[in-house]
C-alpha cells in the first residue's frame, strides 16, 4: 500500500503535535504547511475585524501563499491534512496548499484542532480546491487525543 502523507498547518504548535501523532499512527511522511509571510501574533487576532487572518477569512477566494512544495506528491494515496479551525472552517491557506497539485484520483481527510468548534463546513470549502480528488469530512480532534484512539479513526478508513 502507498505510503500516507500528513500535510499540516500549525501557528501554535497544536495541530503540529496531533500530526506528529498521526504520523506515528500511519508511518506516514510529515510536511508542514508555511505560510511565506509568516502569520504575527497581531494577524491571528481574531477580535480586530482588519487582521490579516479576519481579512482573509472574510474572503472565500483568498489564497495565501504557501512556501515550498511536497516532493513526489504522486507517490501518496491519501493525504491528511491538519489545520487549525479558523472561524468555522479551515484557513484558505489550505485551499493555496491542495491548489498546488494534481490531486486526481487521490482521498484527501481533512483533520483539525480547535477551541471548541466542530470540522464543520471544512471539507466543503475545501473539495472546490481539490478537483478529482475524494475529500472526506473529516475530524476535530482534542490536542490530547491518544493514538490509540487515533489508530481506530484512520482504520475507519481502510
Ligand atoms: C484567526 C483564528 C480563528 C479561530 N477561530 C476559531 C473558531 O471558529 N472556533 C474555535 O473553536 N477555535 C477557533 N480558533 C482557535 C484555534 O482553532 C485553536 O487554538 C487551534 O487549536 C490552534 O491550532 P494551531 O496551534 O495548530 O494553530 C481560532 C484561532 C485563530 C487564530
Amino acid at each position: 500500500m502507498a505510503k500516507d502523507l500528513i500535510a499540516y498547518f500549525s501557528t501554535a504548535g497544536v495541530t503540529r503535535k496531533l500530526a506528529e501523532k498521526l504520523a506515528n499512527v500511519t508511518g506516514g511522511d510529515l510536511f508542514e504547511i508555511l505560510p511565506e509571510l509568516p502569520y504575527t501574533k497581531e494577524d491571528l487576532n481574531w477580535q480586530n475585524p482588519e487582521s490579516r487572518s479576519s481579512v482573509e477569512m472574510k474572503d472565500k477566494a483568498s489564497r495565501p501563499a504557501v512556501a515550498g512544495k511536497v516532493d513526489e506528491i504522486g507517490q501518496y494515496d491519501r493525504i491528511f491534512v491538519g489545520f487549525p479551525i479558523w472561524w468555522y472552517t479551515a484557513p484558505t491557506i489550505i485551499n493555496t496548499f491542495l491548489e498546488q497539485y494534481d490531486l486526481g484520483g487521490k482521498t484527501v481527510i481533512p483533520f483539525a484542532t480547535s477551541g471548541m468548534s466542530p470540522i464543520g463546513r471544512s471539507a466543503e470549502d475545501l473539495r472546490p480546491s481539490a478537483k478529482g480528488a475524494i475529500v472526506l469530512k473529516g475530524e476535530r480532534f482534542s490536542a490530547t487525543i491518544g493514538e490509540a484512539e487515533l489508530k481506530k479513526w484512520v482504520e475507519s478508513f481502510s
